[in-house]
């Protein structure tokens, strides 16, 4: 079977990677172990996470003309990524970020946007077809939020599966634009971000989901990490467990979750194997050090699924 065309918007970032011991407290001076550039940027991780999990990825987004932006590319194109829409600027550097990883492999993340702050109207105005061509279109929060919020509307009024991950978690989302999201996907933290509601218990975590179906979300899928994660819709509330894994570094599980929750949807199957399928392939990404570097192909997946189901 064919599956449908997946459109990413989104940032792209070369991660500074430094490995330390603990997270430095404000006027603490420490040292790293170890320090990698990594291509990652939410936005072009669930691309890359998209295309090396089967799915048939496009994305949409900007880099500047340097040696940082030619290897972000490069490795967009490397697992097939159609990158054909992406922008080149001479304007500003391409997105970087200062990525700790301590020893839990828990991450801070400082981001300097430079190209991101590119990924305007005007721009998604000029590669109108690649939003006409697809199926289902996601984003996330790191590039201008005015265009996040009027290309959600613009996709769904187009008739596509829109996915929004509220990652970095924004102050709020206006009500227009959460009626036009399909499936939103915040952890713990952007949950309590968008809702005001701590989000210290399975309890309050359903709370501050429903808050977000009342205000026209389609469904609202949380991502507890280790915890599993829940979906909340009109249908009602479920739980779905994460596999056991030995945990090195979190960063890109979320974006793998996204993409490959994207990819399944994209090949028909229904939510609840999609999450499943998602749960594994987030797993899988924890267990290596990076970005991009961490996701999982789709045969490591499925070996995964079933070697821990058998
Ligand atoms: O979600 C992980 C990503 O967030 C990193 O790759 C980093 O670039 C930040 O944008």
């Amino acid at each position: 079977m064919k599956s449908g065309k997946i459109l990413i918007l989104g940032s792209s970032n070369m991660d500074v990677v430094v490995e330390v011991d603990h997270m430095p407290s404000a006027g603490e001076t420490i040292m790293a172990s170890s320090k990698v550039l990594i291509p990652g940027g939410k936005g072009a991780n669930q691309a890359y996470a998209a295309a090396i999990l089967g799915g048939d990825a496009i994305f949409l987004g900007m880099i500047g003309s340097d040696d940082d932006g030619k290897a972000l590319i490069e490795n967009l194109k490397n697992v097939g990524v159609d990158t054909s829409h992406m922008d080149v600027t001479g304007l500003l550097p391409s997105g970087s970020t200062f990525l700790m990883v301590n020893k839990e492999g828990n991450n801070s993340i400082i981001v300097i946007p430079g190209a991101n702050t590119l990924c305007t109207e005007d721009y998604i105005m000029r590669h109108e077809q690649a939003l006409s061509d697809c199926d289902i279109f996601m984003t996330q929060m790191e590039i201008p939020e005015t265009c996040v919020h009027s290309t959600i509307i613009r996709a769904k009024k187009a008739g596509k599966i829109t996915i929004l991950d509220p990652a970095p978690a924004p102050e709020s989302i206006p009500d227009k634009v959460l009626k036009a999201v399909d499936y939103l996907t915040p952890n713990e933290t952007e949950l309590e971000h968008l809702t005001n509601i701590p989000a210290n218990s399975i309890e309050a975590i359903k709370r501050g989901a429903k808050i977000l179906l009342e205000k026209g979300v389609g469904n609202v899928l949380v991502t507890m990490g280790a915890n599993g994660s829940l979906l909340v819709n009109s249908e009602g509330i479920r739980h779905f467990p994460s596999p056991k894994v030995n945990a090195v570094d979190s960063t890109a599980a979320g974006d793998t979750f996204n993409a490959a929750f994207a990819v399944s949807l994209s090949e028909g199957n229904s939510v609840e194997d999609s999450i499943s399928f998602a749960s594994h392939a987030a797993a899988l990404s924890v267990c290596k050090k990076g970005a991009q570097i961490s996701i999982p192909t789709r045969e490591e997946t499925e070996t995964f699924i079933n070697k821990i189901n058998y």
